[in-house]
């Protein structure tokens, strides 16, 4: 198969609906990086997106470990991966562990909104890639017990997904027939009459 990465993202990409910000219909997740590495300030300016997300009492639980290419970091974020991902997200020059402090410091009680938040300011970093040309493919196939032990990450900080982060790449760049398959595969979305209701389970009239 030898379509083009805008082909690729002419297929993946949402229709475009008036009124809602492009960026929305635009990300995706795929899994075919470019070998081409991110500079200090494309990296940060993802973080710094993520930073402006909303938290329950704007405790701001999130801590990410941010591995570039041939780091230890980013070699013990793809070491503890389920092999399936381990296979195509090695090749990105960045992984992420995305972790949420599951405790209120000011309290000392459970924060049980810790990774309701880490999943805010994960979408704004993945939005903020979007907007800037890079892809990001959030994974929840990994060893927490491994990333925990490689990572020394403490027991009060609860785990949410790794992330790869890079420059999209060509369809050749994926190791096998399969993962080309999946990067071509239709997205699909549940429709609106499914998600909300204006009574539970009466879909609501909102045209
Ligand atoms: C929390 C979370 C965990 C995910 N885990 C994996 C994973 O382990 N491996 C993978 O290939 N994709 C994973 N995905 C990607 C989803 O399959 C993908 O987001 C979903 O199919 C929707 O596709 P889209 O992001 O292109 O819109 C994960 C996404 C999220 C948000």
């Amino acid at each position: 198969m030898s379509l083009s990465i805008s082909e690729v993202n002419r297929l993946k990409h949402a229709p475009h609906i008036e009124g809602v910000l492009p960026i929305f219909h635009e990300r995706w997740s795929p899994r075919a990086f470019a070998h081409r590495d991110l500079s200090a300030a494309e990296l940060a300016n993802v973080f710094e997106a993520a930073r402006w997300a909303a938290s329950s009492s704007n405790l701001q639980p999130w801590r990410f470990l941010v591995g570039t290419r041939n780091s230890a970091t980013h070699n013990k974020i793809h070491e503890a991966l389920v092999d399936f991902n381990k296979e195509w997200a090695g090749h990105a020059p960045v992984l992420i562990l995305g972790t949420a402090l599951a405790v209120n410091p000011k309290t000392g009680k459970p924060n049980a909104y810790a990774l309701y938040d880490l999943g805010a300011a994960t979408s704004y970093l993945t939005l903020q890639a979007a907007a800037q040309g890079l892809v990001a493919h959030q994974m929840a196939g990994f060893s927490h017990e491994t990333a925990r032990r490689l990572l020394e990450i403490p027991e009060n900080y609860a785990l949410g997904s790794v992330i790869a982060l890079g420059y999209q790449g060509e369809l050749a760049a994926l190791p096998n027939p399969t993962l080309v398959e999946r990067e071509l595969a239709p997205r699909e979305r549940k429709p609106l009459s499914e998600i909300a209701f204006s009574a539970w389970d009466v879909p609501a009239t909102l045209a």
